[in-house]
């Protein structure tokens, strides 16, 4: 339902502008955009909760962990072709070694994320990058619900010996443990659709 609303909102707020150089315009732009890539990454990160949930709940955790190996990035990747954008999920420490942190771009997001998170406050842990391939949007992923620490919280006490297990055979190379409640996981990086506008 929202997906279609979206574009729009966009339209609507970007159809104000008559000179792109104008600073009250593309804060607006900002804050659309912002509005935009929120909208997407929270509808995606529902949609995987809810899969991960129910697959605990049908297979235990050793099967959710084969559902998240097989499932996690295509159903990223449905949501993307649904919002027409690119969605991806990165981290330092990475679970799945297509999640790691490798351009400078990202690199430098990432640092910001992390300079935000010390800020403390209600604020929304996120920002838009603007870039010359188009408009990118980051947030901060954290570790949120008790849930994630049966997968990524301390090895040997939030995590079974079985689900361990599980881990370390898709995942040898497997970063993402040892976390805590409240910590920054990841990031959402989302590459926006281009405006109708921008696109003719
Ligand atoms: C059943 C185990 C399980 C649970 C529960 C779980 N995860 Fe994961 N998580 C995984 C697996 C497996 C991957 C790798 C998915 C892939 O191969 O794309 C992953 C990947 C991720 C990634 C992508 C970066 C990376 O490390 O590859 C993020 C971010 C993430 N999880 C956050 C969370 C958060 C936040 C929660 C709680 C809401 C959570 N996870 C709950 C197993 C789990």
């Amino acid at each position: 339902m929202r997906y279609t609303i979206l574009p729009i909102l966009l339209l609507a707020f970007t159809s104000c502008r008559n000179d792109s150089s104008n600073t009250a315009t593309s804060q607006v732009d900002t804050a659309s955009y912002l509005y935009m890539g929120d909208s997407i990454a929270t509808q995606a990160q529902k949609i995987l909760l809810e899969n991960v949930l129910t697959a605990i709940q049908l297979h235990g955790e050793v099967g959710a962990v084969d559902f998240c190996n097989e499932k996690a990035l295509p159903i990223t990747q449905q949501t993307a072709a649904v919002y027409q954008a690119s969605i991806t999920r990165l981290s330092d420490k990475n679970r799945n070694p297509a999640n790691a942190i490798t351009s400078e771009m990202d690199m430098a997001a990432w640092e910001k994320l992390q300079g935000l998170m010390t800020e403390g406050g209600a604020s929304k842990k996120h920002f838009i990058a603007q870039e010359n391939d188009g408009v990118y949007y980051y947030k901060a992923i954290m570790l949120g619900a008790p849930t994630c620490l049966s997968c990524h919280g301390e090895k040997g006490k939030d995590i079974a010996a079985e689900t361990w297990a599980q881990l370390q055979m898709k995942y040898p190379q497997d970063k993402a443990y040892n976390y805590r409640l409240g910590q920054l996981r990841g990031m959402w990086k989302i590459k926006l659709p281009a405006t109708p506008e921008k696109q003719g």
